[in-house]
């Protein structure tokens, strides 16, 4: 959730560090520090965003070329300056940044309070930071393994001490630490997007695995101490996307890379004379896959909803039976997978700490598991037997967007690949990638209608509380219109599967309730009318989205939003489009910061 990134080199540390910071910012933003090692040490930390934080460095840091920063997203203790990292030992000569969640804390922290050391944090990182103290005895590498041993929990850490000014020491376990190795500099960071700017050339770290850092080089050991011998991986990196180029922000520029990220969640993976995709990254399972019998989907949040359509596309194209499960439930059930269980991890960020607990969980119990994963080289990516990526780019809002009709162009093809080993026609087959390919323009007819949506965004946005309701294939889209509502425009909204309102969320319907219904005409049209029609006989507000040409929702209607006609199985890819505006311009319009929502962070490392 929080950010870290650590540099040395031999150009001024504050600007890089600063830079990184702010390419790390969507993962935690209530305060941020930075601490330069050599020349004069110096520390600065300010509650906030990371402007605060440089508008200080600026001001006063001195040119040192090496140094560790940390925007944090607060888990121990409010946002405050004393509870921002780095955090210092009792000397002032040892500083230390961490994510994750130091589990033991309180007990280890009891010890070193006895051993006269002296806190003034409320956080679990200072403790880590003291414990090392506690071992430093002149060699900072051996101090932090040594002090890691004693720790329970999960933690992604850059340590510096100024008397070795050049050397930055960095661990990890459950919480990412990605190294990038220059000729002159080399750096490490807890999200790659921190280090493109410098280096293509990076270096995953594992858990349990610890690495020492100076210009230009990197020595890698596990915690018990067993060295390690890994090469540094090319990364291809798109520096422009990731600026806002003209858009106000990123979910907007995010939300108008649709029709490209999906052309490219599509690009060679099709083929045409077969009917069927090809999906390189799940080739070396494909006979288990091919076989398998029952699938389970893990995930979070928006990449839930993703899982919750791929139920409906793999019961619609395949046999086989599919199950869709809340990545934190899913871990701490007693599962009895059957033979042929297949289980396949959704995550944009590839990080989400509940999502690799519970792929660690199936794998332990002999599934097969897969990932889908849009960060290249993540935790996730490298810990599942086999996937695919997304290809939807780097995306820096908070709010999921283009990764989520990337996951779900996914999700088809995955169906379509399994459905066409078994009984789906190529007719059937081949219809789907027909309607597929014309996804990109046709998001790009429904982006002109942005000036139309955000006119109704201006007509509904002080509503306090909202309804999405859709049917089949529609219903995971209202969950996720939902979702985005709530988290960029904080207005209270809920998604429910149309024919569930009468079942008592009705009794909520008044004039100043509205609800936006997906009612596309697809075989559920006629019962999605019918709920739509209870709701009006309470005199409920409707935006309807509908498909293109239809004209009979007459008066049973407040606004319509068009949307081309499509296939039914690949109809979200559009109808969450006008769902994400509404979100963004509603966001917007209550002044909203949209792409840094308050509470939340894009990256969600902790249980
Ligand atoms: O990186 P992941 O896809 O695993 O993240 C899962 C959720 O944390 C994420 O989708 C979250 O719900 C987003 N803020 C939704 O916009």
């Amino acid at each position: 959730m929080c950010g870290i990134v650590a540099y040395t080199g031999d150009q001024p540390a504050k600007g890089i560090l600063i830079e990184g910071l702010k390419r790390l910012e969507y993962r935690g933003y209530d305060s941020s520090g930075i601490f330069i090692a050599n020349g004069a040490p110096y520390l600065a930390r300010a509650v906030g965003k990371v402007a605060e934080l440089e508008h200080q460095v600026w001001n006063s840091a001195p040119e040192g070329v090496a140094g560790i920063a940390h925007t944090r997203w607060a888990t121990h203790g409010k946002p405050s300056v004393l509870n921002a990292h780095p955090h210092g030992d009792c000397t002032g000569k040892l500083f230390l940044v961490h994510n994750g969640i130091i589990e033991n804390y309180l007990l280890l922290k009891k010890r070193l309070l006895e051993a006269g050391h002296q806190f003034k944090s409320e956080t679990d990182t200072e403790v880590l930071t003291h414990l090392v103290e506690a071992h430093y005895a002149g060699d900072l590498q051996a101090a932090v393994q040594k002090a890691l041993l004693q720790v329970q929990g999960t933690f992604g850490i850059a340590v510096m001490h100024i008397s070795q000014p050049h050397t930055v020491v960095v661990a990890r376990r459950g919480s990412p630490i990605i190294l990038g190795i220059g000729e002159k500099a080399s750096l490490a960071a807890s999200d790659a997007s921190a280090l493109a700017q410098h280096t293509d050339q990076v270096v995953f770290l594992e858990d349990n695995e610890m690495a020492s850092l100076t210009p230009g080089k990197f020595s890698i050991t596990t915690l018990d101490n067993r060295s390690v011998s890994r090469g540094t991986t090319n990364l291809d990196w798109n520096i422009e996307s990731m600026d806002c180029g003209s858009f106000p922000h990123y979910m907007l520029k995010e939300i108008f890379e649709q029709p490209e990220s999906v052309e490219n969640a599509l690009r060679g993976r099709v083929n045409h004379s077969e009917a069927v995709a090809k999906l390189g990254g799940l080739e070396s399972v494909q006979e288990r896959l091919l076989n398998a019998r029952h699938l389970i989907i893990v995930s979070c949040g928006t990449s839930y909803y993703a899982g919750l359509y791929g139920r409906y596309v793999f019961e619609t194209l395949t046999d086989l039976t599919v199950e869709t499960e809340l990545a934190s439930e899913f871990r701490y059930r007693k599962l009895n997978l059957r033979q042929g269980t297949v289980v396949l991890a959704i995550s944009q960020s590839g990080e989400t700490a509940d999502t690799l607990a519970a792929l660690r969980e199936a794998k332990r119990k002999g599934a097969l598991v897969l990932g889908l994963v849009n960060v290249v080289g993540s935790t996730i990516a490298r810990e599942t037997h086999a996937g695919i990526y997304s290809h939807a780019g780097i995306e820096v809002g908070v709010a999921s967007t283009k990764s989520f009709t990337s996951q779900l162009t996914i999700l088809t093809l995955m169906a379509l690949l399994i459905g066409r080993s078994r009984d789906l026609s190529y007719e059937e087959g081949h219809e789907i990638i027909r309607a597929l390919e014309l996804v990109p323009d046709q998001i790009r007819e429904i982006l002109k209608q942005a000036g139309k949506i955000r006119d109704l965004a201006e007509k509904y946005c002080h509503s306090d509380h909202f309804f999405f309701v859709g049917r089949k294939f529609q219903y995971p889209i209202a969950l996720e219109g939902a979702l985005k509502l709530k988290e960029i425009a904080y207005i209270h909204s809920e998604g429910y599967a149309a024919g569930e309102m009468k079942h008592g969320p009705i009794a909520l319907i008044d004039p100043k309730f509205p609800t936006l219904a997906l009612a596309l005409e697809d075989g559920s049209y006629e019962r999605v009318v019918s709920n739509m029609q209870e709701i009006r006989a309470r005199e409920g507000k409707i935006i309807a989205i509908t498909t293109e040409g239809n004209t009979k929702l007459g008066n049973l209607v407040d606004d319509v939003v068009y949307i081309p006609r499509t296939h039914e199985a690949v109809a979200p890819l559009l109808t969450v489009v006008p769902l994400q505006l509404f979100a963004y311009y509603c966001g917007v319009l209550l002044g909203r910061d949209v792409d840094k929502p308050r509470n939340l962070a894009k990256s969600v490392t902790v249980e």
